[in-house]
């Protein structure tokens, strides 16, 4: 089916359930625009971070193998999931779930789909050391990190540090006493 004709489909279903649920219309369409992103604030972004966090984003580096990154498994061009039931995993593993939408993924208040990972840095980091996605070593990430002039200089402008493990996603594993 065309575009144009599910939109007409899904608008004609909404109309009408907004009729036979006692919804006045100007209910249905005053949801608004999403409020800001709420953010972490001892890890407020910044022009410097979000560099950095995009560049990491797509580095093969922060898997184990070095053949996966998040792009991996958050096509962009799909909506930043993957086209199929199930996520493509680790050599060796296989994944019983699909990867979400990281689309507004900022707003959740609970992430993945039992709802475990409490906030985006704790996510991005478990993504990262799981065995079945990525499976790295964060001491040997941070190695790997260290040994890229480029990769130093954008922590340096992100976070006035070189990478380490008390830096951005892994200090919550370290123990910085951050309560949020
Ligand atoms: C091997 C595939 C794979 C890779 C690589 C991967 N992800 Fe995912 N991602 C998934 C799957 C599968 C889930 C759902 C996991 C679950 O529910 O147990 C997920 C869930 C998430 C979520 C939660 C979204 C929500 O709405 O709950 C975020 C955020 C996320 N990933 C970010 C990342 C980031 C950042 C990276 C890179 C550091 C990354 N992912 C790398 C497969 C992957």
């Amino acid at each position: 089916m065309k575009n144009q004709n599910l939109r007409t489909v899904f608008n004609t279903f909404a109309i009408a359930f907004a009729m036979t649920s006692g919804i006045a219309m100007a209910d249905v369409t005053a949801i608004g625009p999403l409020p800001p992103v709420p953010v972490n604030p001892d890890n407020a972004p910044t022009a410097a971070r979000m560099a950095l966090g995009q560049t990491l984003f797509f580095d093969n580096r922060v898997s184990g193998n070095g053949n996966m990154n998040c792009s991996s498994c958050h096509l962009p061009d799909v909506g930043w999931t993957l086209p199929s039931a199930f996520s493509i995993a680790n050599e060796g593993f296989v994944e019983r779930r699909n990867p979400p939408t990281l689309i507004n993924v900022g707003h959740n208040k609970a992430l993945i789909w039992d709802g475990r990972a409490p906030n985006l840095e704790k996510q991005a980091l478990g993504s990262t050391m799981n065995p079945v996605h990525k499976g790295q070593n964060i001491e040997k990430l941070m190695q790997v990190l260290n040994s890229d002039p480029a990769i130093v200089a954008m922590f340096q402008a992100a976070y006035n540090s070189k990478p380490n493990p008390m830096t951005s996603a892994a200090r919550w594993r370290y123990g910085s006493g951050i309560s949020w």
